[in-house]
């Protein structure tokens, strides 16, 4: 147990009060470690906003979502008038569910920018991969938790959307079925899936959020935060142990933040107040409409956030599957060929490949399809070990590497895009091409993230005060 400490007599009463608080629980340590004297790189750019941004949103969905809870019932018979009786009944019921809906868009906003800021300043690399996996997993846990809540306003494309993605889950070999069953808790999506949708909306994946979000936060504060430079400032310290090109974030960055939430509260209101439903984008058509097991609409599909996945899931066709073949076939003779390996790992190539392309043929393409999806969003996890360049920050690689991650931006775009409308040859040809340039740009990043003429690293970070 650490000494205990006195306040100085004649100390101010609040003095005494924070040396009695300290002597107990380590506020002004925290406030010191976290805030005070946490040095951040002083050439943080407008990526870095997002951090602070996906914080906001975060209080944003939880003080709104406390309250629509005290409002709405989970129960297939009354949660669409629930819904409607807050929108029209509950004074200012309208406000706090239109928060709560495009919240749940601006949380993706917010954290794909959050995300393509670490993949552009190698955020992710050593000593950070913690920070980084912490982040994949909040991501995943973003992504159930939106498309669980998608469900309860029973609504029609509540209801098939969330028939046509547990449907996916019976593609599994062997347990799939079950699995859906599972899931489901019913033989089709039913006021059973609705209870329990709402109970892991509501309170388990929020948990295990708040706790992802904590050891992110936590992890990043270990190592200290990158910059986009990516230097390390923990490499050039003054006497007193201070790096030279770091400044305390508080004041510097929390004020740096206000500007930062106060543009994203500009437009955030905009959108409350003037296009909530944003053309059908944030809220769709559809959902107006209550929910009816005998009637299918006419073409379902998710949110915008999630619309480069189901791109990619829809991209894996039968000949798709073929061209999968070929490719791991091509690899597999390209890394025989041309990889200096011993002769236990050349038989370990040889087997793996013709397992691969064995399990690709026995299991049909729509499995393929989820394990595409689900692939898509594993992968970053393995980014810290896929990067092998010269220099972490964009900065400072080859110029066309900026070219590759302008591509790899608007490759999501145009999958999003087509993700939304009605499958067509063309669209699900282009998603064809974009999800084999999305797992490309991934499997064979050790291999092109070294190759090119790479700037020279600066040794501090620059810097123009303005
Ligand atoms: C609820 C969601 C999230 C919250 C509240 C959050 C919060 C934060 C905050 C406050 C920072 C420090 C400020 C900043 O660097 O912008 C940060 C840094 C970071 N986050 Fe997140 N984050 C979230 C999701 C994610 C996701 C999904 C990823 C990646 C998959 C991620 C990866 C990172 C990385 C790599 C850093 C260090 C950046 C650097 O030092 O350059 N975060 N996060």
């Amino acid at each position: 147990m650490a000494e205990f400490k006195e306040a100085p007599a004649g100390a101010p009463a609040a003095q005494k009060l924070m040396t009695w608080v300290d002597n107990r629980f380590p506020a002004s340590k925290m406030y010191k470690e976290h805030l005070s004297e946490y040095y951040a790189p002083k050439n943080f750019n407008f990526f870095y906003f997002f951090g602070s941004l996906a914080m906001l949103v975060l209080v944003i969905q939880i003080v709104t979502g406390i309250f629509l809870v005290m409002h709405y019932k989970p129960d297939a018979n009354l949660a669409f008038a629930s819904v409607e009786y807050i929108m029209r009944d509950v004074p200012w019921g309208w406000l706090v569910r239109y928060m709560h809906s495009t919240g749940a868009s601006a949380f993706f906003v917010v954290v794909y920018m959050h995300m393509f800021r670490g993949m552009l300043y190698g955020s992710y690399r050593k000593p950070r991969e913690l920070v980084w996996i912490f982040g994949c997993a909040i991501f995943l846990c973003l992504m159930a938790e939106a498309f669980m809540g998608y469900l309860l306003p029973w609504g029609q494309m509540s209801y098939w959307g969330a028939q046509v993605i547990v449907n996916l889950f019976a593609a599994v070999p062997f347990v799939g079925p079950d699995l859906a069953l599972l899931i489901r808790g019913d033989y089709v999506v039913s006021d059973a899936t609705l209870n329990r949708f709402f109970s892991f909306h509501v309170i388990a994946i929020p948990l295990v959020l708040l706790g992802l979000v904590a050891a992110h936060i936590i992890a990043l504060h270990e190592v200290g935060s990158n910059n986009p430079d990516g230097v390390e400032i923990k490499a050039k310290k003054d006497e007193n142990g201070r790096p030279l090109d770091g400044i305390p974030f508080h004041p510097y960055y929390t004020v740096h933040d206000i500007l930062g939430v106060s543009v994203f509260l500009l437009i955030f209101s905009a959108v409350v107040f003037l296009a909530p439903e944003m053309g059908g984008y944030f809220l769709e058509y559809n959902n107006f409409i209550p929910a009816d097991p005998l009637k299918t609409p006419a073409h379902i599909a998710p949110v915008w956030y999630f619309t480069p996945y189901y791109s990619m899931l829809r991209a894996v066709t039968d000949p798709m599957v073929n061209v999968f073949v070929v490719l791991v076939g091509v690899g597999a003779a390209v890394t025989l060929l041309l990889g200096r390996l011993t002769n236990t790992a050349k038989v370990v190539v040889i087997v793996a490949s013709v397992v691969f392309i064995g399990l690709l043929k026995v299991f049909d393409a729509k499995f393929w399809g989820v394990v595409v999806m689900g692939g898509a969003v594993i992968i970053m996890f393995f980014l810290p070990w896929l990067d092998n360049s010269a220099a972490k920050s964009i900065r400072y690689r080859p110029n066309w590497h900026k070219w590759m991650y302008a591509t790899f931006a608007i490759n999501m775009l145009v999958l999003g895009y087509l993700g939304i409308k009605p499958p067509s040859d063309v669209g699900t040809l282009v998603s064809q091409v974009g999800t084999i340039f999305y797992f490309g740009f991934f499997l064979l990043m050790p291999w092109w993230s070294r190759i090119g003429e790479f700037k020279p690293v600066p040794d501090r970070v620059t810097f123009q005060p303005h």
